[in-house]
């Protein structure tokens, strides 16, 4: 028997805050156990003959891949739309794309710049959109970090999440929402240049109020780790700033997640784990050579056994599943 909230169907999520605390949780637990049936070797047809539009402006290889799988798993199909391969906002606007495409899908992922595209899309398609990550959010991939939380402790309330690096990113933006809506304390370790929009750190509070989950932004990244249980990080330079790689590296440099950060937390070798979102930077050569690498993790750090990140690339797909399945399916009838 699958958990399932009937409430979700047909809905979209743009960002975490357009689910309840309850159907965020619900939609973990639905895809810990779509991972179990995977496991046992299930390839279903939860999602028969549903069809999914990805549009994507911005590059993928676990998003994109994932998004895929997923829907194939259960039987559906998804098509890959870059935006080179439709009109989208160039010979045709983002309202006129968002009427035609829901005709033809039953649902649609997008990746890209902007968050009204992604909203423009939902309110015109008259189908579920979800937000593959934009410039603001990356509400999908916090439901992969949450379901990594939960595998690795067997709960998420009361633990505590420090996001070390860039804090006024899609994922910090997104994990922080996340963070407090399932009752984990969130710290945000950032320079003051790069900390969060303030109205959306006083929406998180609020949320973290019901939940009993507060929220630090600290500029001392010693300080901020003491006693956290996850030790989060992402690149210094997201899609589309690769100007900025120059002063993100200035800033950032006294917040890489390596040896001494871990041993900061006061947690090494008991209840802490590693997460990045990937890709990451964590081997020199590569860093110094990307347009937009950094080295914002110690390959020490990556490679121990505490670092959870392929599971948590794994989770990203059993996490997309969730959401198209509880959108898409009536699993009662099944
Ligand atoms: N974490 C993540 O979104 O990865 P991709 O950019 O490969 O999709
Ligand atoms: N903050 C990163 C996340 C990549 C998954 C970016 O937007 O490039």
């Amino acid at each position: 028997m699958l958990t399932w909230m009937p409430e979700l169907y047909g809905r979209s999520m743009l960002r975490l805050a357009d689910v309840s605390d309850e159907e965020m949780m619900s939609l973990i637990q639905l895809a810990i156990e779509l991972k179990a049936r995977r496991r046992a070797g299930v390839r279903g047809d939860l999602l028969h003959r549903r069809h999914i539009a990805l549009i994507f402006e911005k590059s993928s290889t676990r998003t994109r891949n994932s998004a895929i799988i997923a829907v194939r798993d259960e039987g559906g199909s998804a098509e890959y739309l870059t935006k080179n391969d439709i009109h989208l906002g160039a010979k045709e606007s983002v309202k006129d794309t968002a009427r035609v495409l829901g005709r033809l899908f039953d649902g649609i992922l997008f990746r890209g710049f902007e968050q009204k595209t992604v909203a423009t899309l939902a309110k015109y398609s008259g189908v579920p959109v979800w937000n593959g990550l934009t410039d603001l959010f990356h509400p999908t991939q916090i439901l992969a970090d949450l379901m990594t939380i939960q595998e690795s402790f067997g709960r998420l309330k009361g633990l505590k999440v420090a996001y070390v690096g860039d804090g006024r990113n899609n994922v910090s933006n997104s994990l922080m929402l996340g963070c407090v809506k399932a009752g984990i304390h969130f710290v945000n370790c950032t320079p003051k240049e790069l900390s969060p929009d303030p109205v959306l750190v006083t929406e998180a509070r609020e949320i973290g109020a019901r939940n009993g989950a507060t929220i630090e932004i600290v500029h001392d990244p010693k300080k901020g780790v003491v006693g956290a249980n996850v030790l989060y990080t992402d690149v210094w330079v997201s899609m589309g700033e690769e100007a900025q790689k120059e002063e993100r590296m200035k800033l950032l440099r006294p917040y890489q997640v390596n040896s001494e950060l871990v041993r900061a937390t006061g947690n090494a070798g008991g209840e802490l784990i590693f997460l990045h979102c990937l890709p990451a930077f964590h081997d020199y050569e590569t860093a110094m050579t990307a347009k937009s690498g950094a080295l914002e993790v110690t390959d020490e750090v990556f490679e121990a056994p505490f670092s959870k990140v392929f599971d948590e690339a794994e989770n990203r797909m059993h996490t997309i599943k969730a959401l198209y399945v509880s959108a898409l399916s009536d699993i009662s009838a099944i």
